[in-house]
């Protein structure tokens, strides 16, 4: 029997000011897309932004429905859209955000989003750099999904 520990690293802006330029600028994409909602059950808006290898920049909203679980999630709207138009190309940097009563609120992925995040991971052979907005405007940035989904499912069928 052996004990184990395990460490998660990640960095914690104060501000979007002291970001490096393209990850602000993928937040501010994440920012907008909050406007292409469609939650009227929740009223929790949320905006995604997916970078890929090539530099395109795939915007997504959560998309909510009466029956509730046949909606999506932002982060996975962006994704899919990603891989059905550019399914050659990497995902590199994903940043998301809320937005609820006029104002930017912290968003970070659900585990169903994660476990999306580590097949594209795993299908593009390439770590994904994750940006959420934090309450108070601070960002955190995690680099590789096995820190958000550490032990997720994966099989070689
Ligand atoms: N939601 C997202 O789109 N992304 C997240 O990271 C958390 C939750 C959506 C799902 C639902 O439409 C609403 O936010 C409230 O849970």
């Amino acid at each position: 029997m052996k004990e184990k520990e395990l460490v998660i690293n990640y960095v914690e802006y104060d501000s979007m000011d002291e970001m490096p330029a393209a990850e602000r600028e993928l937040m501010e994409q994440a920012m907008k897309a909050t406007a292409t909602a469609y939650a009227p059950y929740s009223r929790f808006h949320v905006g995604a932004a997916v970078r890929l290898a090539d530099g395109t920049v795939v915007t997504g909203s959560n998309q909510e429905n009466i029956a509730y679980p046949s909606g999506l999630c932002a982060e996975r709207v962006a994704l899919f859209s990603a891989s059905a138009q550019k399914p050659d190309q990497a995902v590199e940097m994903l940043a998301v955000v809320g937005y609820t009563e006029g104002e930017y609120c912290e968003a970070s992925p659900c585990g169903a989003c994660r476990q999306v995040m580590a097949e594209y991971e795993s299908r593009y052979a390439n770590t994904i750099t994750v940006l959420c907005y934090l309450s108070g405007g601070r960002i955190r940035r995690i680099t590789g999904v096995k820190s958000l989904l550490p032990f997720g499912f994966d099989a070689e069928l």
